[in-house]
């Protein structure tokens, strides 16, 4: 039996061509995730409960990549998730919370904590506007029995915008005005929109933030195939979610066709990405069925031990260039997940051909990933665990109240702790600067020539070795 290699990030190198970019600001990270959905960078939060909640994806969609929402959790939580995405970045609120100017200040103040937010129009049930109840109204108004009314910024001194406001105008209204919140109205004086001072702050601070036509950021989310996942997905798609990944351990599998068909007739033509498989064949069919992206890695990633436990699995550097070279033929882009230590593996998946990368334990750790940090002594940590971990195994049988016992459970994956590593921003500004510099050792202005242009060569564990710091005591 011919038995051939496979080889994964470490087992390579790319080697360098002349340059022409005299800049790595020359190198576009733009990319593909899905066939409609592209990200200014090619990073993608795995979907994992100790990575992405909804606060991690708020601010990857933010600096240019996507967060994928995790899926232990039920149906409502999952839901409130996506909206919380949605809800964070606005152009312009359509329909902007108001209140009656007859309610009480008491009234008020419970509808604001109940909603989360600092402010609210003031308009009666012809929704005509009446004034504006502002953080800084609430300030001085202590008696809970007076009217909105009584404290609102009335009408006659209000600045608003009309209908058709743009964002220059509306930044320039902002700046003149010093304000909080623009509300736009009709010839009638009635509430059409409203556009608040973070939400123009949030689109000038983040210039690579991924939106979608109605300017909120962008989001995924993962499912399964058993259980309640098509009730799920039509939730989570009513809510807002771009994409959906179904994400099974082993993608390449009838329960896989049979999910996509029943979504696709559930969800229509909403984007939807399969994963995880890690051959040419799998790929082959998995586009064949519809997908608009497929998620490549069987056993690469830091807390998996499928591999171990199975004897199965592919290397992940051979798994990406399989499946990608079949999934370019039918135009569906690649994501490559787990397995990704530094930046250069990022040059490295891409260059194989993956068009975006997923990360899960360099983004575990992080201010933004759920759980609480842990110190041990002078050090601080998080917990980072597999999905098919068995603490991750207990967890999901209460939510489901399964009656499976958990002497059946056979983990594939663990449960870990990962130093404590601050705002997620500082990592991705060290991942994507490394990506474009390895774009500029490639010749590369553009993530397509980076997937022509790359070259790589095979290299001994001396060459390995030989590329990280040696014989000096590192001390940044
Ligand atoms: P990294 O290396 O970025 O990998 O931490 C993240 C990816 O690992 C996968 N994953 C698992 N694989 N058992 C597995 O075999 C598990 O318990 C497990 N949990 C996560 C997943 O694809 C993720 O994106």
């Amino acid at each position: 039996m011919h038995i051939p290699l496979a080889l994964t990030y470490d087992d390579v190198l790319i080697v360098p061509r002349r340059s022409s970019l005299t800049s790595r600001s020359e190198a576009n990270t733009r990319t593909r995730l899905t066939k409609k959905i592209s990200l200014n960078i090619p990073l993608v939060t795995a979907n994992m409960d100790t990575v992405t909640e909804s606060e991690m994806a708020i601010t990857m969609a933010r600096l240019g990549g996507i967060g994928i929402l995790h899926r232990f959790m039920s149906i409502e939580d999952n839901v409130e998730e996506v909206k919380k995405v949605k809800r964070a970045q606005n152009l312009i609120i359509e329909h902007p919370y108001t209140i009656d100017p007859d309610k009480t200040v008491g009234e008020a103040k419970n509808y604001i904590a109940e909603i989360g937010i600092t402010g609210l129009l003031v308009a009666n049930g012809d929704n005509r506007l009446q004034g504006v109840l502002s953080r800084r109204d609430f300030l001085f108004a202590s008696d809970d029995t007076k009217l909105v009314r009584d404290i609102m910024t009335p009408r006659e001194k209000l600045v608003v915008g009309d209908a058709y406001a743009t964002f220059a105008q509306a930044k320039q209204i902002f700046s003149d005005h010093k304000i909080e919140k623009l509300p736009l109205v009709d010839h009638d004086d009635r509430i059409v929109g409203l556009i608040t001072s973070d939400d123009i702050k949030h689109i000038i601070e983040y210039p690579l933030a991924n939106r979608d036509e109605d300017g909120h950021l962008v989001v995924g989310v993962a499912v399964g195939v058993h259980g309640d996942y098509i009730e799920r997905a039509q939730e989570l798609v009513r809510a807002g979610a771009d994409v959906l990944v179904i994400d099974i351990a082993h993608g390449h599998s009838d329960l896989m066709f049979n999910a996509i068909a029943k979504l696709r007739d559930a969800v229509g033509d909403v984007q939807l990405i399969a994963g995880n498989i890690a051959t040419a064949h799998a790929s082959k069919e998995l586009c064949e069925a519809g997908v608009d992206g497929l998620k490549v890695g069987v056993g690469p990633g830091s807390i998996c031990i499928t591999r171990i436990v199975t004897g199965c699995g592919m290397p992940q550097l051979t798994a990406v260039m399989e499946v990608a070279k079949v999934a370019k033929q039918y135009g569906v882009p690649v994501i490559a997940d787990g397995g990704i230590q530094k930046s250069g593996d990022i040059v490295k998946a891409i260059g194989a051909g993956a068009d975006t990368v997923m990360l899960g334990s360099m983004f575990a750790g992080t201010t933004e990933s759920p759980g609480v940090v842990m110190t041990k002594g002078d050090k601080k940590f998080k917990i980072c665990r597999g999905s098919a971990s068995f603490t991750q195994a207990n967890k999901r049988k209460k939510i489901s109240q399964e009656n499976k016992s958990l002497k059946e459970v056979v983990p594939e994956g663990v449960e870990s702790i990962v130093p404590f590593k601050g705002p997620v921003e500082d990592i991705v500004v060290q991942l994507v600067g490394g990506l474009k510099s390895g774009m500029s050792y490639t010749n590369s202005h553009s993530i397509a020539e980076l997937q022509r242009n790359v070259e790589f060569v095979r290299i001994s564990s001396a060459g390995m070795k030989e590329s990280g710091a040696h014989d000096v005591q590192a001390i940044t």
